[in-house]
């Protein structure tokens, strides 16, 4: 089978991708709780360029087939997996497995989302993570009674998810991005509150508002400065929930006064997590009303890009070029 293999890590992004192989590799072997997915569609998220990079939470022994997700339909299955065969899934593979970006992938039964039928595929590549995560996070921020809520990186995927999760509940978005472009953007699609974080007065613009709409949860997927300024910026008893490390670099400039006399609190998200406290109707109850919403076109992930895996380093540096254009799908 055609796959994408990463020979080595590399912190530098470019020479990372550049050093990507087209191998034909064996069709994996499947234990009794495995499947063998042949694939549809596999993304590229923020996740993936950092593995590549070798900074990601998972460490591969190398070489290795990145990607970790992707959707398809199973052609194969051990023995305990067996009644799946034929079925449209949704998988997730943080495994020591080979990754998606490949014709064919293996992922565990208990990694999968069992599609409903009229799911469309590219939308489902994108499913097992993005969707739960702005859903989850949209929960915090429900749970905490906000009125509204602050998050960066807004012209992310999982941003555009949660803007759409607050419309629903009748909450605020401060949205903060990098370039005048993403909020030019963003604007010409009728979104009202967006900061640009590079702005002289961005500070001042991103305090008054918080304040004067009582935004009491940020959702920070960047790290650094920002951080800090998102939660010195934000009322009392509010919470600065970090669930990506975009920028690389720790978090910084958090007031010590609103930690201690303001109750204001820092927390991290990790879906993972959230994941294994859910009981298994629980997560299909989650995932119906996810896919449902998806079927019906109110939660999207915007695709930018469709490659094949021999065109890999150009979708690629399409996808590092322009992140908030959407996805980049690799389609063997
Ligand atoms: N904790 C979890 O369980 C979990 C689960 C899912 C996703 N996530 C995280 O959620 C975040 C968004 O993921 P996604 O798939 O929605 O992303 P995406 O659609 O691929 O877009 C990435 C976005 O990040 C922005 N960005 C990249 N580097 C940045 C930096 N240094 N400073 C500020 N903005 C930056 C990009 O803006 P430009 O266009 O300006 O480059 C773009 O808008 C990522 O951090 C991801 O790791 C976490």
């Amino acid at each position: 089978m055609k796959s994408v293999v990463l020979p080595a890590y590399n912190k530098n992004i470019l020479r990372a991708i550049l050093s990507l192989e087209i191998q034909e590799k064996e069709v994996p072997k499947l234990n009794d709780d495995e499947v063998l997915i042949k694939t549809h569609a596999a993304p590229v998220n923020p996740s993936d360029v950092a593995f590549i990079q070798g900074g990601y939470n998972i460490v591969k022994q190398l070489p290795a087939v990145p990607g970790f997700e992707g959707s398809g339909v199973i052609v194969d299955a051990g023995k305990n997996a067996n009644d799946l065969i034929k079925k449209k899934v949704s998988a997730f593979v943080q495994t020591n497995h080979d990754g998606s970006w490949a014709e064919y992938f293996v992922a565990r039964k208990k990694d999968l989302i069992i599609l409903q039928d009229d799911m469309d595929m590219d939308q489902a590549a994108c499913f097992t993570v993005n969707p739960f995560t702005a859903y989850a996070l949209m929960e915090i921020a429900l749970i905490r009674e906000s009125k509204a809520i602050v998050q960066n990186a807004a012209g992310a995927q999982v941003a555009a998810l949660i803007r759409t999760m607050a419309r629903e509940n009748e909450m605020e978005v401060i949205n903060i991005v990098r370039k005048a472009e993403t909020a030019a953007f963003l604007k010409q699609q009728g979104i009202q509150h967006v900061l640009n974080q590079t702005d002289d007065t961005f500070e001042e613009q991103l305090k008054s508002l918080s304040l004067q709409l009582q935004a009491t949860t940020a959702l920070d997927a960047v790290g650094g400065e920002l951080a800090g300024q998102m939660f010195n910026a934000m009322a009392d008893d509010s919470e600065l929930v970090v669930y990506g490390g975009l920028s690389g670099k720790p978090l910084s400039g958090i007031g010590l006064m609103g930690v201690i006399f303001k109750n204001k609190i820092i927390s991290g998200f990790n879906l993972m997590d959230w994941k294994r406290e859910l009981d298994t109707s629980e997560f299909e109850q989650v995932s119906n009303e996810l896919q449902d919403k998806i079927i019906s076109g109110i939660y999207k992930t915007e695709i930018q890009e469709t490659v094949g895996l021999d065109q890999i380093v150009q979708g690629l540096k399409t996808y590092l070029g322009n992140m908030s254009g959407g996805k980049i799908l690799i389609k063997p």
